[in-house]
């Protein structure tokens, strides 16, 4: 037996008004300290409607630690809000599917989020994410990421009762979304797209969703990064990135997921440029456990990127909206990285993202994918 699971999504030009019709008493809206400064909350504030009254906690940091995170608990409980409305890129949104399980059910932690415990969640309040960036899609997924300060790991959390009842994709919530976050968030879709459609869990409705999300990224990306300000560009790459993360969380990510989360947590670098600096390695890597359908998605491009194999499609696309091709390019100094080769390999190995990958691999593979990544040889 399977399931799809997924918000309710709206999408399209002004889907933020949709937030008036909820009847909403008492909104928490969680944001970054990026987003702060711009006029978004504000706007998703005034789209709650007349007589709503909210709470901005508009502090969180990229990737924050738990200790962060329950630094604001005080003050939702406090608040007492009936709904949780996220709003910002991945960080903004897997804090705000924490503290919402967190306000939930103070008598758990964090490590009783686990697919196989009923949480029993939603007695207090139900949760909403809006994106302002077009890559992470964890407005679709029903994981959240968690940075382990001290021990430089990421922990990654999974029920479906964190899934958010509504998704809102407004277009104009990333117009102003600063080019090198649109690269590496596109490339961070990208990735999920492809590893969903690779997972050994892949199913005809996360192939679907993976396939028409490359269709509207691919098609369409170089010309956001060309023409930033235009909506209709976003939306295509707004709505694929959302299908992207629909794909991954009903059939999961894999190893470029479990190497891209590693190298993120001991040298940082951005989520999305990490995995687009591991996705080539790993298609080749996998391609002769995955020939098929790695050949199928490989159509999917447009010609102008499309060369021989899939991992060659993949290289032509992120060179063409200005990605690193190796981590050395990304600025990554040679002798620190080697001298943390061993902790990465064992963190990637630890990685939930081993689980579905089509190949299996060892630590001497995972070894080895780390050195090509690293030179490009
Ligand atoms: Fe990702």
């Amino acid at each position: 037996m399977w399931y799809f699971r997924s918000p309710e999504i709206v999408f399209g030009e002004d889907s933020l008004s949709f937030l008036s019709l909820l009847s909403i008493k008492r909104a928490t809206i969680i944001t970054d300290r990026n987003l702060l400064k711009t006029d978004i909350p504000e706007r998703v504030r005034r789209a709650l409607g007349e007589g709503v009254e909210s709470l901005i906690v508009g502090d969180v940091s990229e990737e924050p630690p738990l200790s962060e995170m329950t630094a604001h608990l005080g003050r939702i409980n406090e608040f007492s809000p009936d709904w949780f409305i996220a709003v910002g890129g991945g960080s903004a949104i897997d804090t705000t599917k924490i503290l919402f399980f967190l306000y939930e059910r103070p008598d758990l932690t964090v490590y009783d989020v686990t697919p196989l415990v009923q949480l029993g969640l939603r007695k207090k309040s139900r949760l909403i994410a809006i994106p302002s960036t077009s890559g992470t899609g964890s407005e679709c997924t029903w994981a959240a990421v968690l940075s382990e300060e001290n021990e430089k790991r990421k922990h990654e959390l999974a029920s479906r009762e964190i899934l958010p009842d509504y998704a809102i994709l407004d277009p104009a919530l990333v117009l102003s979304l600063p080019l090198e976050q649109t690269r590496n968030t596109a490339t961070d879709a990208i990735g999920h797209a492809v590893e969903a459609y690779g997972s050994t869990w892949h199913n005809p409705f996360s192939d679907a969703m993976a396939e028409k999300a490359l269709e509207l990224i691919l098609g369409n990306i170089e010309s956001v990064i060309k023409d930033m300000k235009n909506p209709a560009f976003r939306n295509q790459v707004h709505i694929g990135a959302s299908m992207a993360g629909l794909a991954f969380s009903n059939s999961q990510i894999g190893l470029v997921h479990a190497l891209a989360h590693s190298l993120g947590a001991r040298f940082k670098l951005p989520h999305g440029k990490t995995v687009g600096l591991f996705l080539p390695c790993v298609v080749d890597y996998n391609y002769d456990s995955c020939t098929e359908r790695y050949d199928k998605l490989n159509r999917l491009f447009p010609d102008k990127y499309r060369v021989g194999r899939l991992s060659d499609s993949i290289r032509t696309i992120l060179k063409a909206i200005g990605q690193a091709q190796t981590i050395k390019e990304a600025g990554i100094d040679e002798k620190e990285y080697f001298s943390n080769l061993d902790a990465l390999v064992t963190l990637a190995g630890e990685s939930t993202g081993m689980v579905t990958n089509p190949k299996d691999s060892s630590s001497a593979d995972l070894r080895n994918l780390f050195i090509k990544a690293y030179r490009g040889t």
